[in-house]
């Protein structure tokens, strides 16, 4: 069987690279292989374009710019990576992919939609996650643990007003796909966000047994 594509989304401190550990021992404990990864980045040349998006020093980079060096990232790690880790049958468990993209260039910068949807387009063909969890909280509350964390990057120095509008971005496209997208309040402490992780996860792995044993 081929593996499942499951991302996570939603802004900085949303609970993201602590969900994901949640996740994939959630997948390992029904046996499955599982990778975990990250965007931007997930393969050495992805890697690199992320320095470049994340140096603070980049500050004067060009919003077009920063479009197509994610897609260049993710054309890396798509090729060099996932596809070949799914058909192996693996299951990837990655930190961001496209809809962050839609967020932060689209909702954040105010890239048009129709751009995006073209380097989707051209980049993963008809590639795209099997199941999003988007966690979701208000922004300064996501601001307020990034803080906590490290010294804030390129994107983690924008104004809370930036975050609003990706946050709003993410909420839009989980109700176009609500099927593939699945909200999960992350504003609440980290086991009750867990807790609905793991039941996420489940159901999803209910659906993707009950699809196979129909022939899927
Ligand atoms: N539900 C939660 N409540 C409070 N703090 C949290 C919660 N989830 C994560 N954190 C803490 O907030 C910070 C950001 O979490 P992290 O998982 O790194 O978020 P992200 O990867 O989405 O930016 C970390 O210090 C983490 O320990
Ligand atoms: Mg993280």
């Amino acid at each position: 069987m081929r593996g499942h594509f499951i991302t996570l989304e939603g802004i900085e401190g949303a609970g993201k690279t602590t969900q994901r550990d949640v996740v994939a021992g959630c997948l390992r404990e029904a046996g499955l292989q599982v990778i975990v990864t990250r965007e931007p980045g997930g393969s050495d040349i992805a890697e690199r374009i992320r320095t470049l998006l994340l140096d603070p020093a980049n500050v004067g980079m060009h919003a077009d710019t920063e479009l197509l060096l994610m897609f260049a990232a993710r054309a890396e790690h798509l090729h060099r990576r996932i596809l070949p880790a799914l058909g192996a049958g693996t299951w990837v468990v990655c930190d961001r992919f496209t809809d962050a993209t839609y967020a932060y260039q689209g909702g954040g910068r105010g890239l048009p939609v129709e751009h995006i949807a073209t380097l989707e387009q051209l980049v993963q063909r008809d590639h795209r996650p099997d199941l999003t969890l988007l966690f979701d909280l208000p922004a300064e509350v996501g601001l307020a643990r990034a803080r906590g964390r490290s010294a804030p990057d390129r994107f983690e120095s924008e104004q809370v007003q930036f975050f609003e509008r990706v946050r709003e971005a993410y909420l839009a496209r989980a109700a176009l796909e609500p099927a593939r997208m699945l909200t999960i309040d992350a504003g609440r402490e980290p086991e009750a966000v867990a807790a609905d992780s793991v039941a996420a996860v489940r159901a999803h792995l209910v659906r993707a047994q009950a699809g196979q044993g129909a022939g899927g």
